[in-house]
């Protein structure tokens, strides 16, 4: 009886461990930052933002480097085009984390 109990729980352990591992696996922090806070904007291109997996639209942008890009997300920044990008996404309450994370991932998928 204690026998089988052990080997129960040994077995939900594993089967926990492999689905906790699937869904951290599956999940890219940086692609549900950026669904809640910037495709809004960055899905359609509106009021000007590049469009995600547009390599036209980032193209440009991206010759100025990740971290460029992830300063400009997080402080703001106006192009030349008189386009605004709201710091943070206009969402205060994202870490710097969360914002590289986002731009992370949008730019892996408009390259
Ligand atoms: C209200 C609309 C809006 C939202 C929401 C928004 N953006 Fe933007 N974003 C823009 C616009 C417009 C631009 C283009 C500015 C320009 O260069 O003219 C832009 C540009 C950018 C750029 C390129 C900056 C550069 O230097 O070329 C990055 C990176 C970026 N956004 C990241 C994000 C991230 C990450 C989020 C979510 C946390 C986000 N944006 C949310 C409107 C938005």
């Amino acid at each position: 009886m204690i026998r089988r109990l052990l080997a129960g729980n040994v077995a939900n352990c594993i089967l926990l461990a492999l689905l906790l591992a699937g869904c951290s696996a599956a999940e890219d922090p940086g692609q549900t930052v950026w669904q809640n806070n910037c495709k809004v904007c960055h899905g359609p291109g509106l009021a000007g933002a590049p469009r995600i997996g547009h390599q036209a639209d980032w193209a440009a942008r991206l010759t100025k480097g990740t971290d460029i890009l992830i300063d400009h997300a997080i402080n703001g920044y106006a192009g030349p085009g008189g386009h605004e990008m709201p710091a943070r996404g206009g969402n205060p309450s994202l870490t710097d984390a969360d914002i590289a994370a986002a731009v992370n991932y949008m730019i892996s998928q408009s390259r």
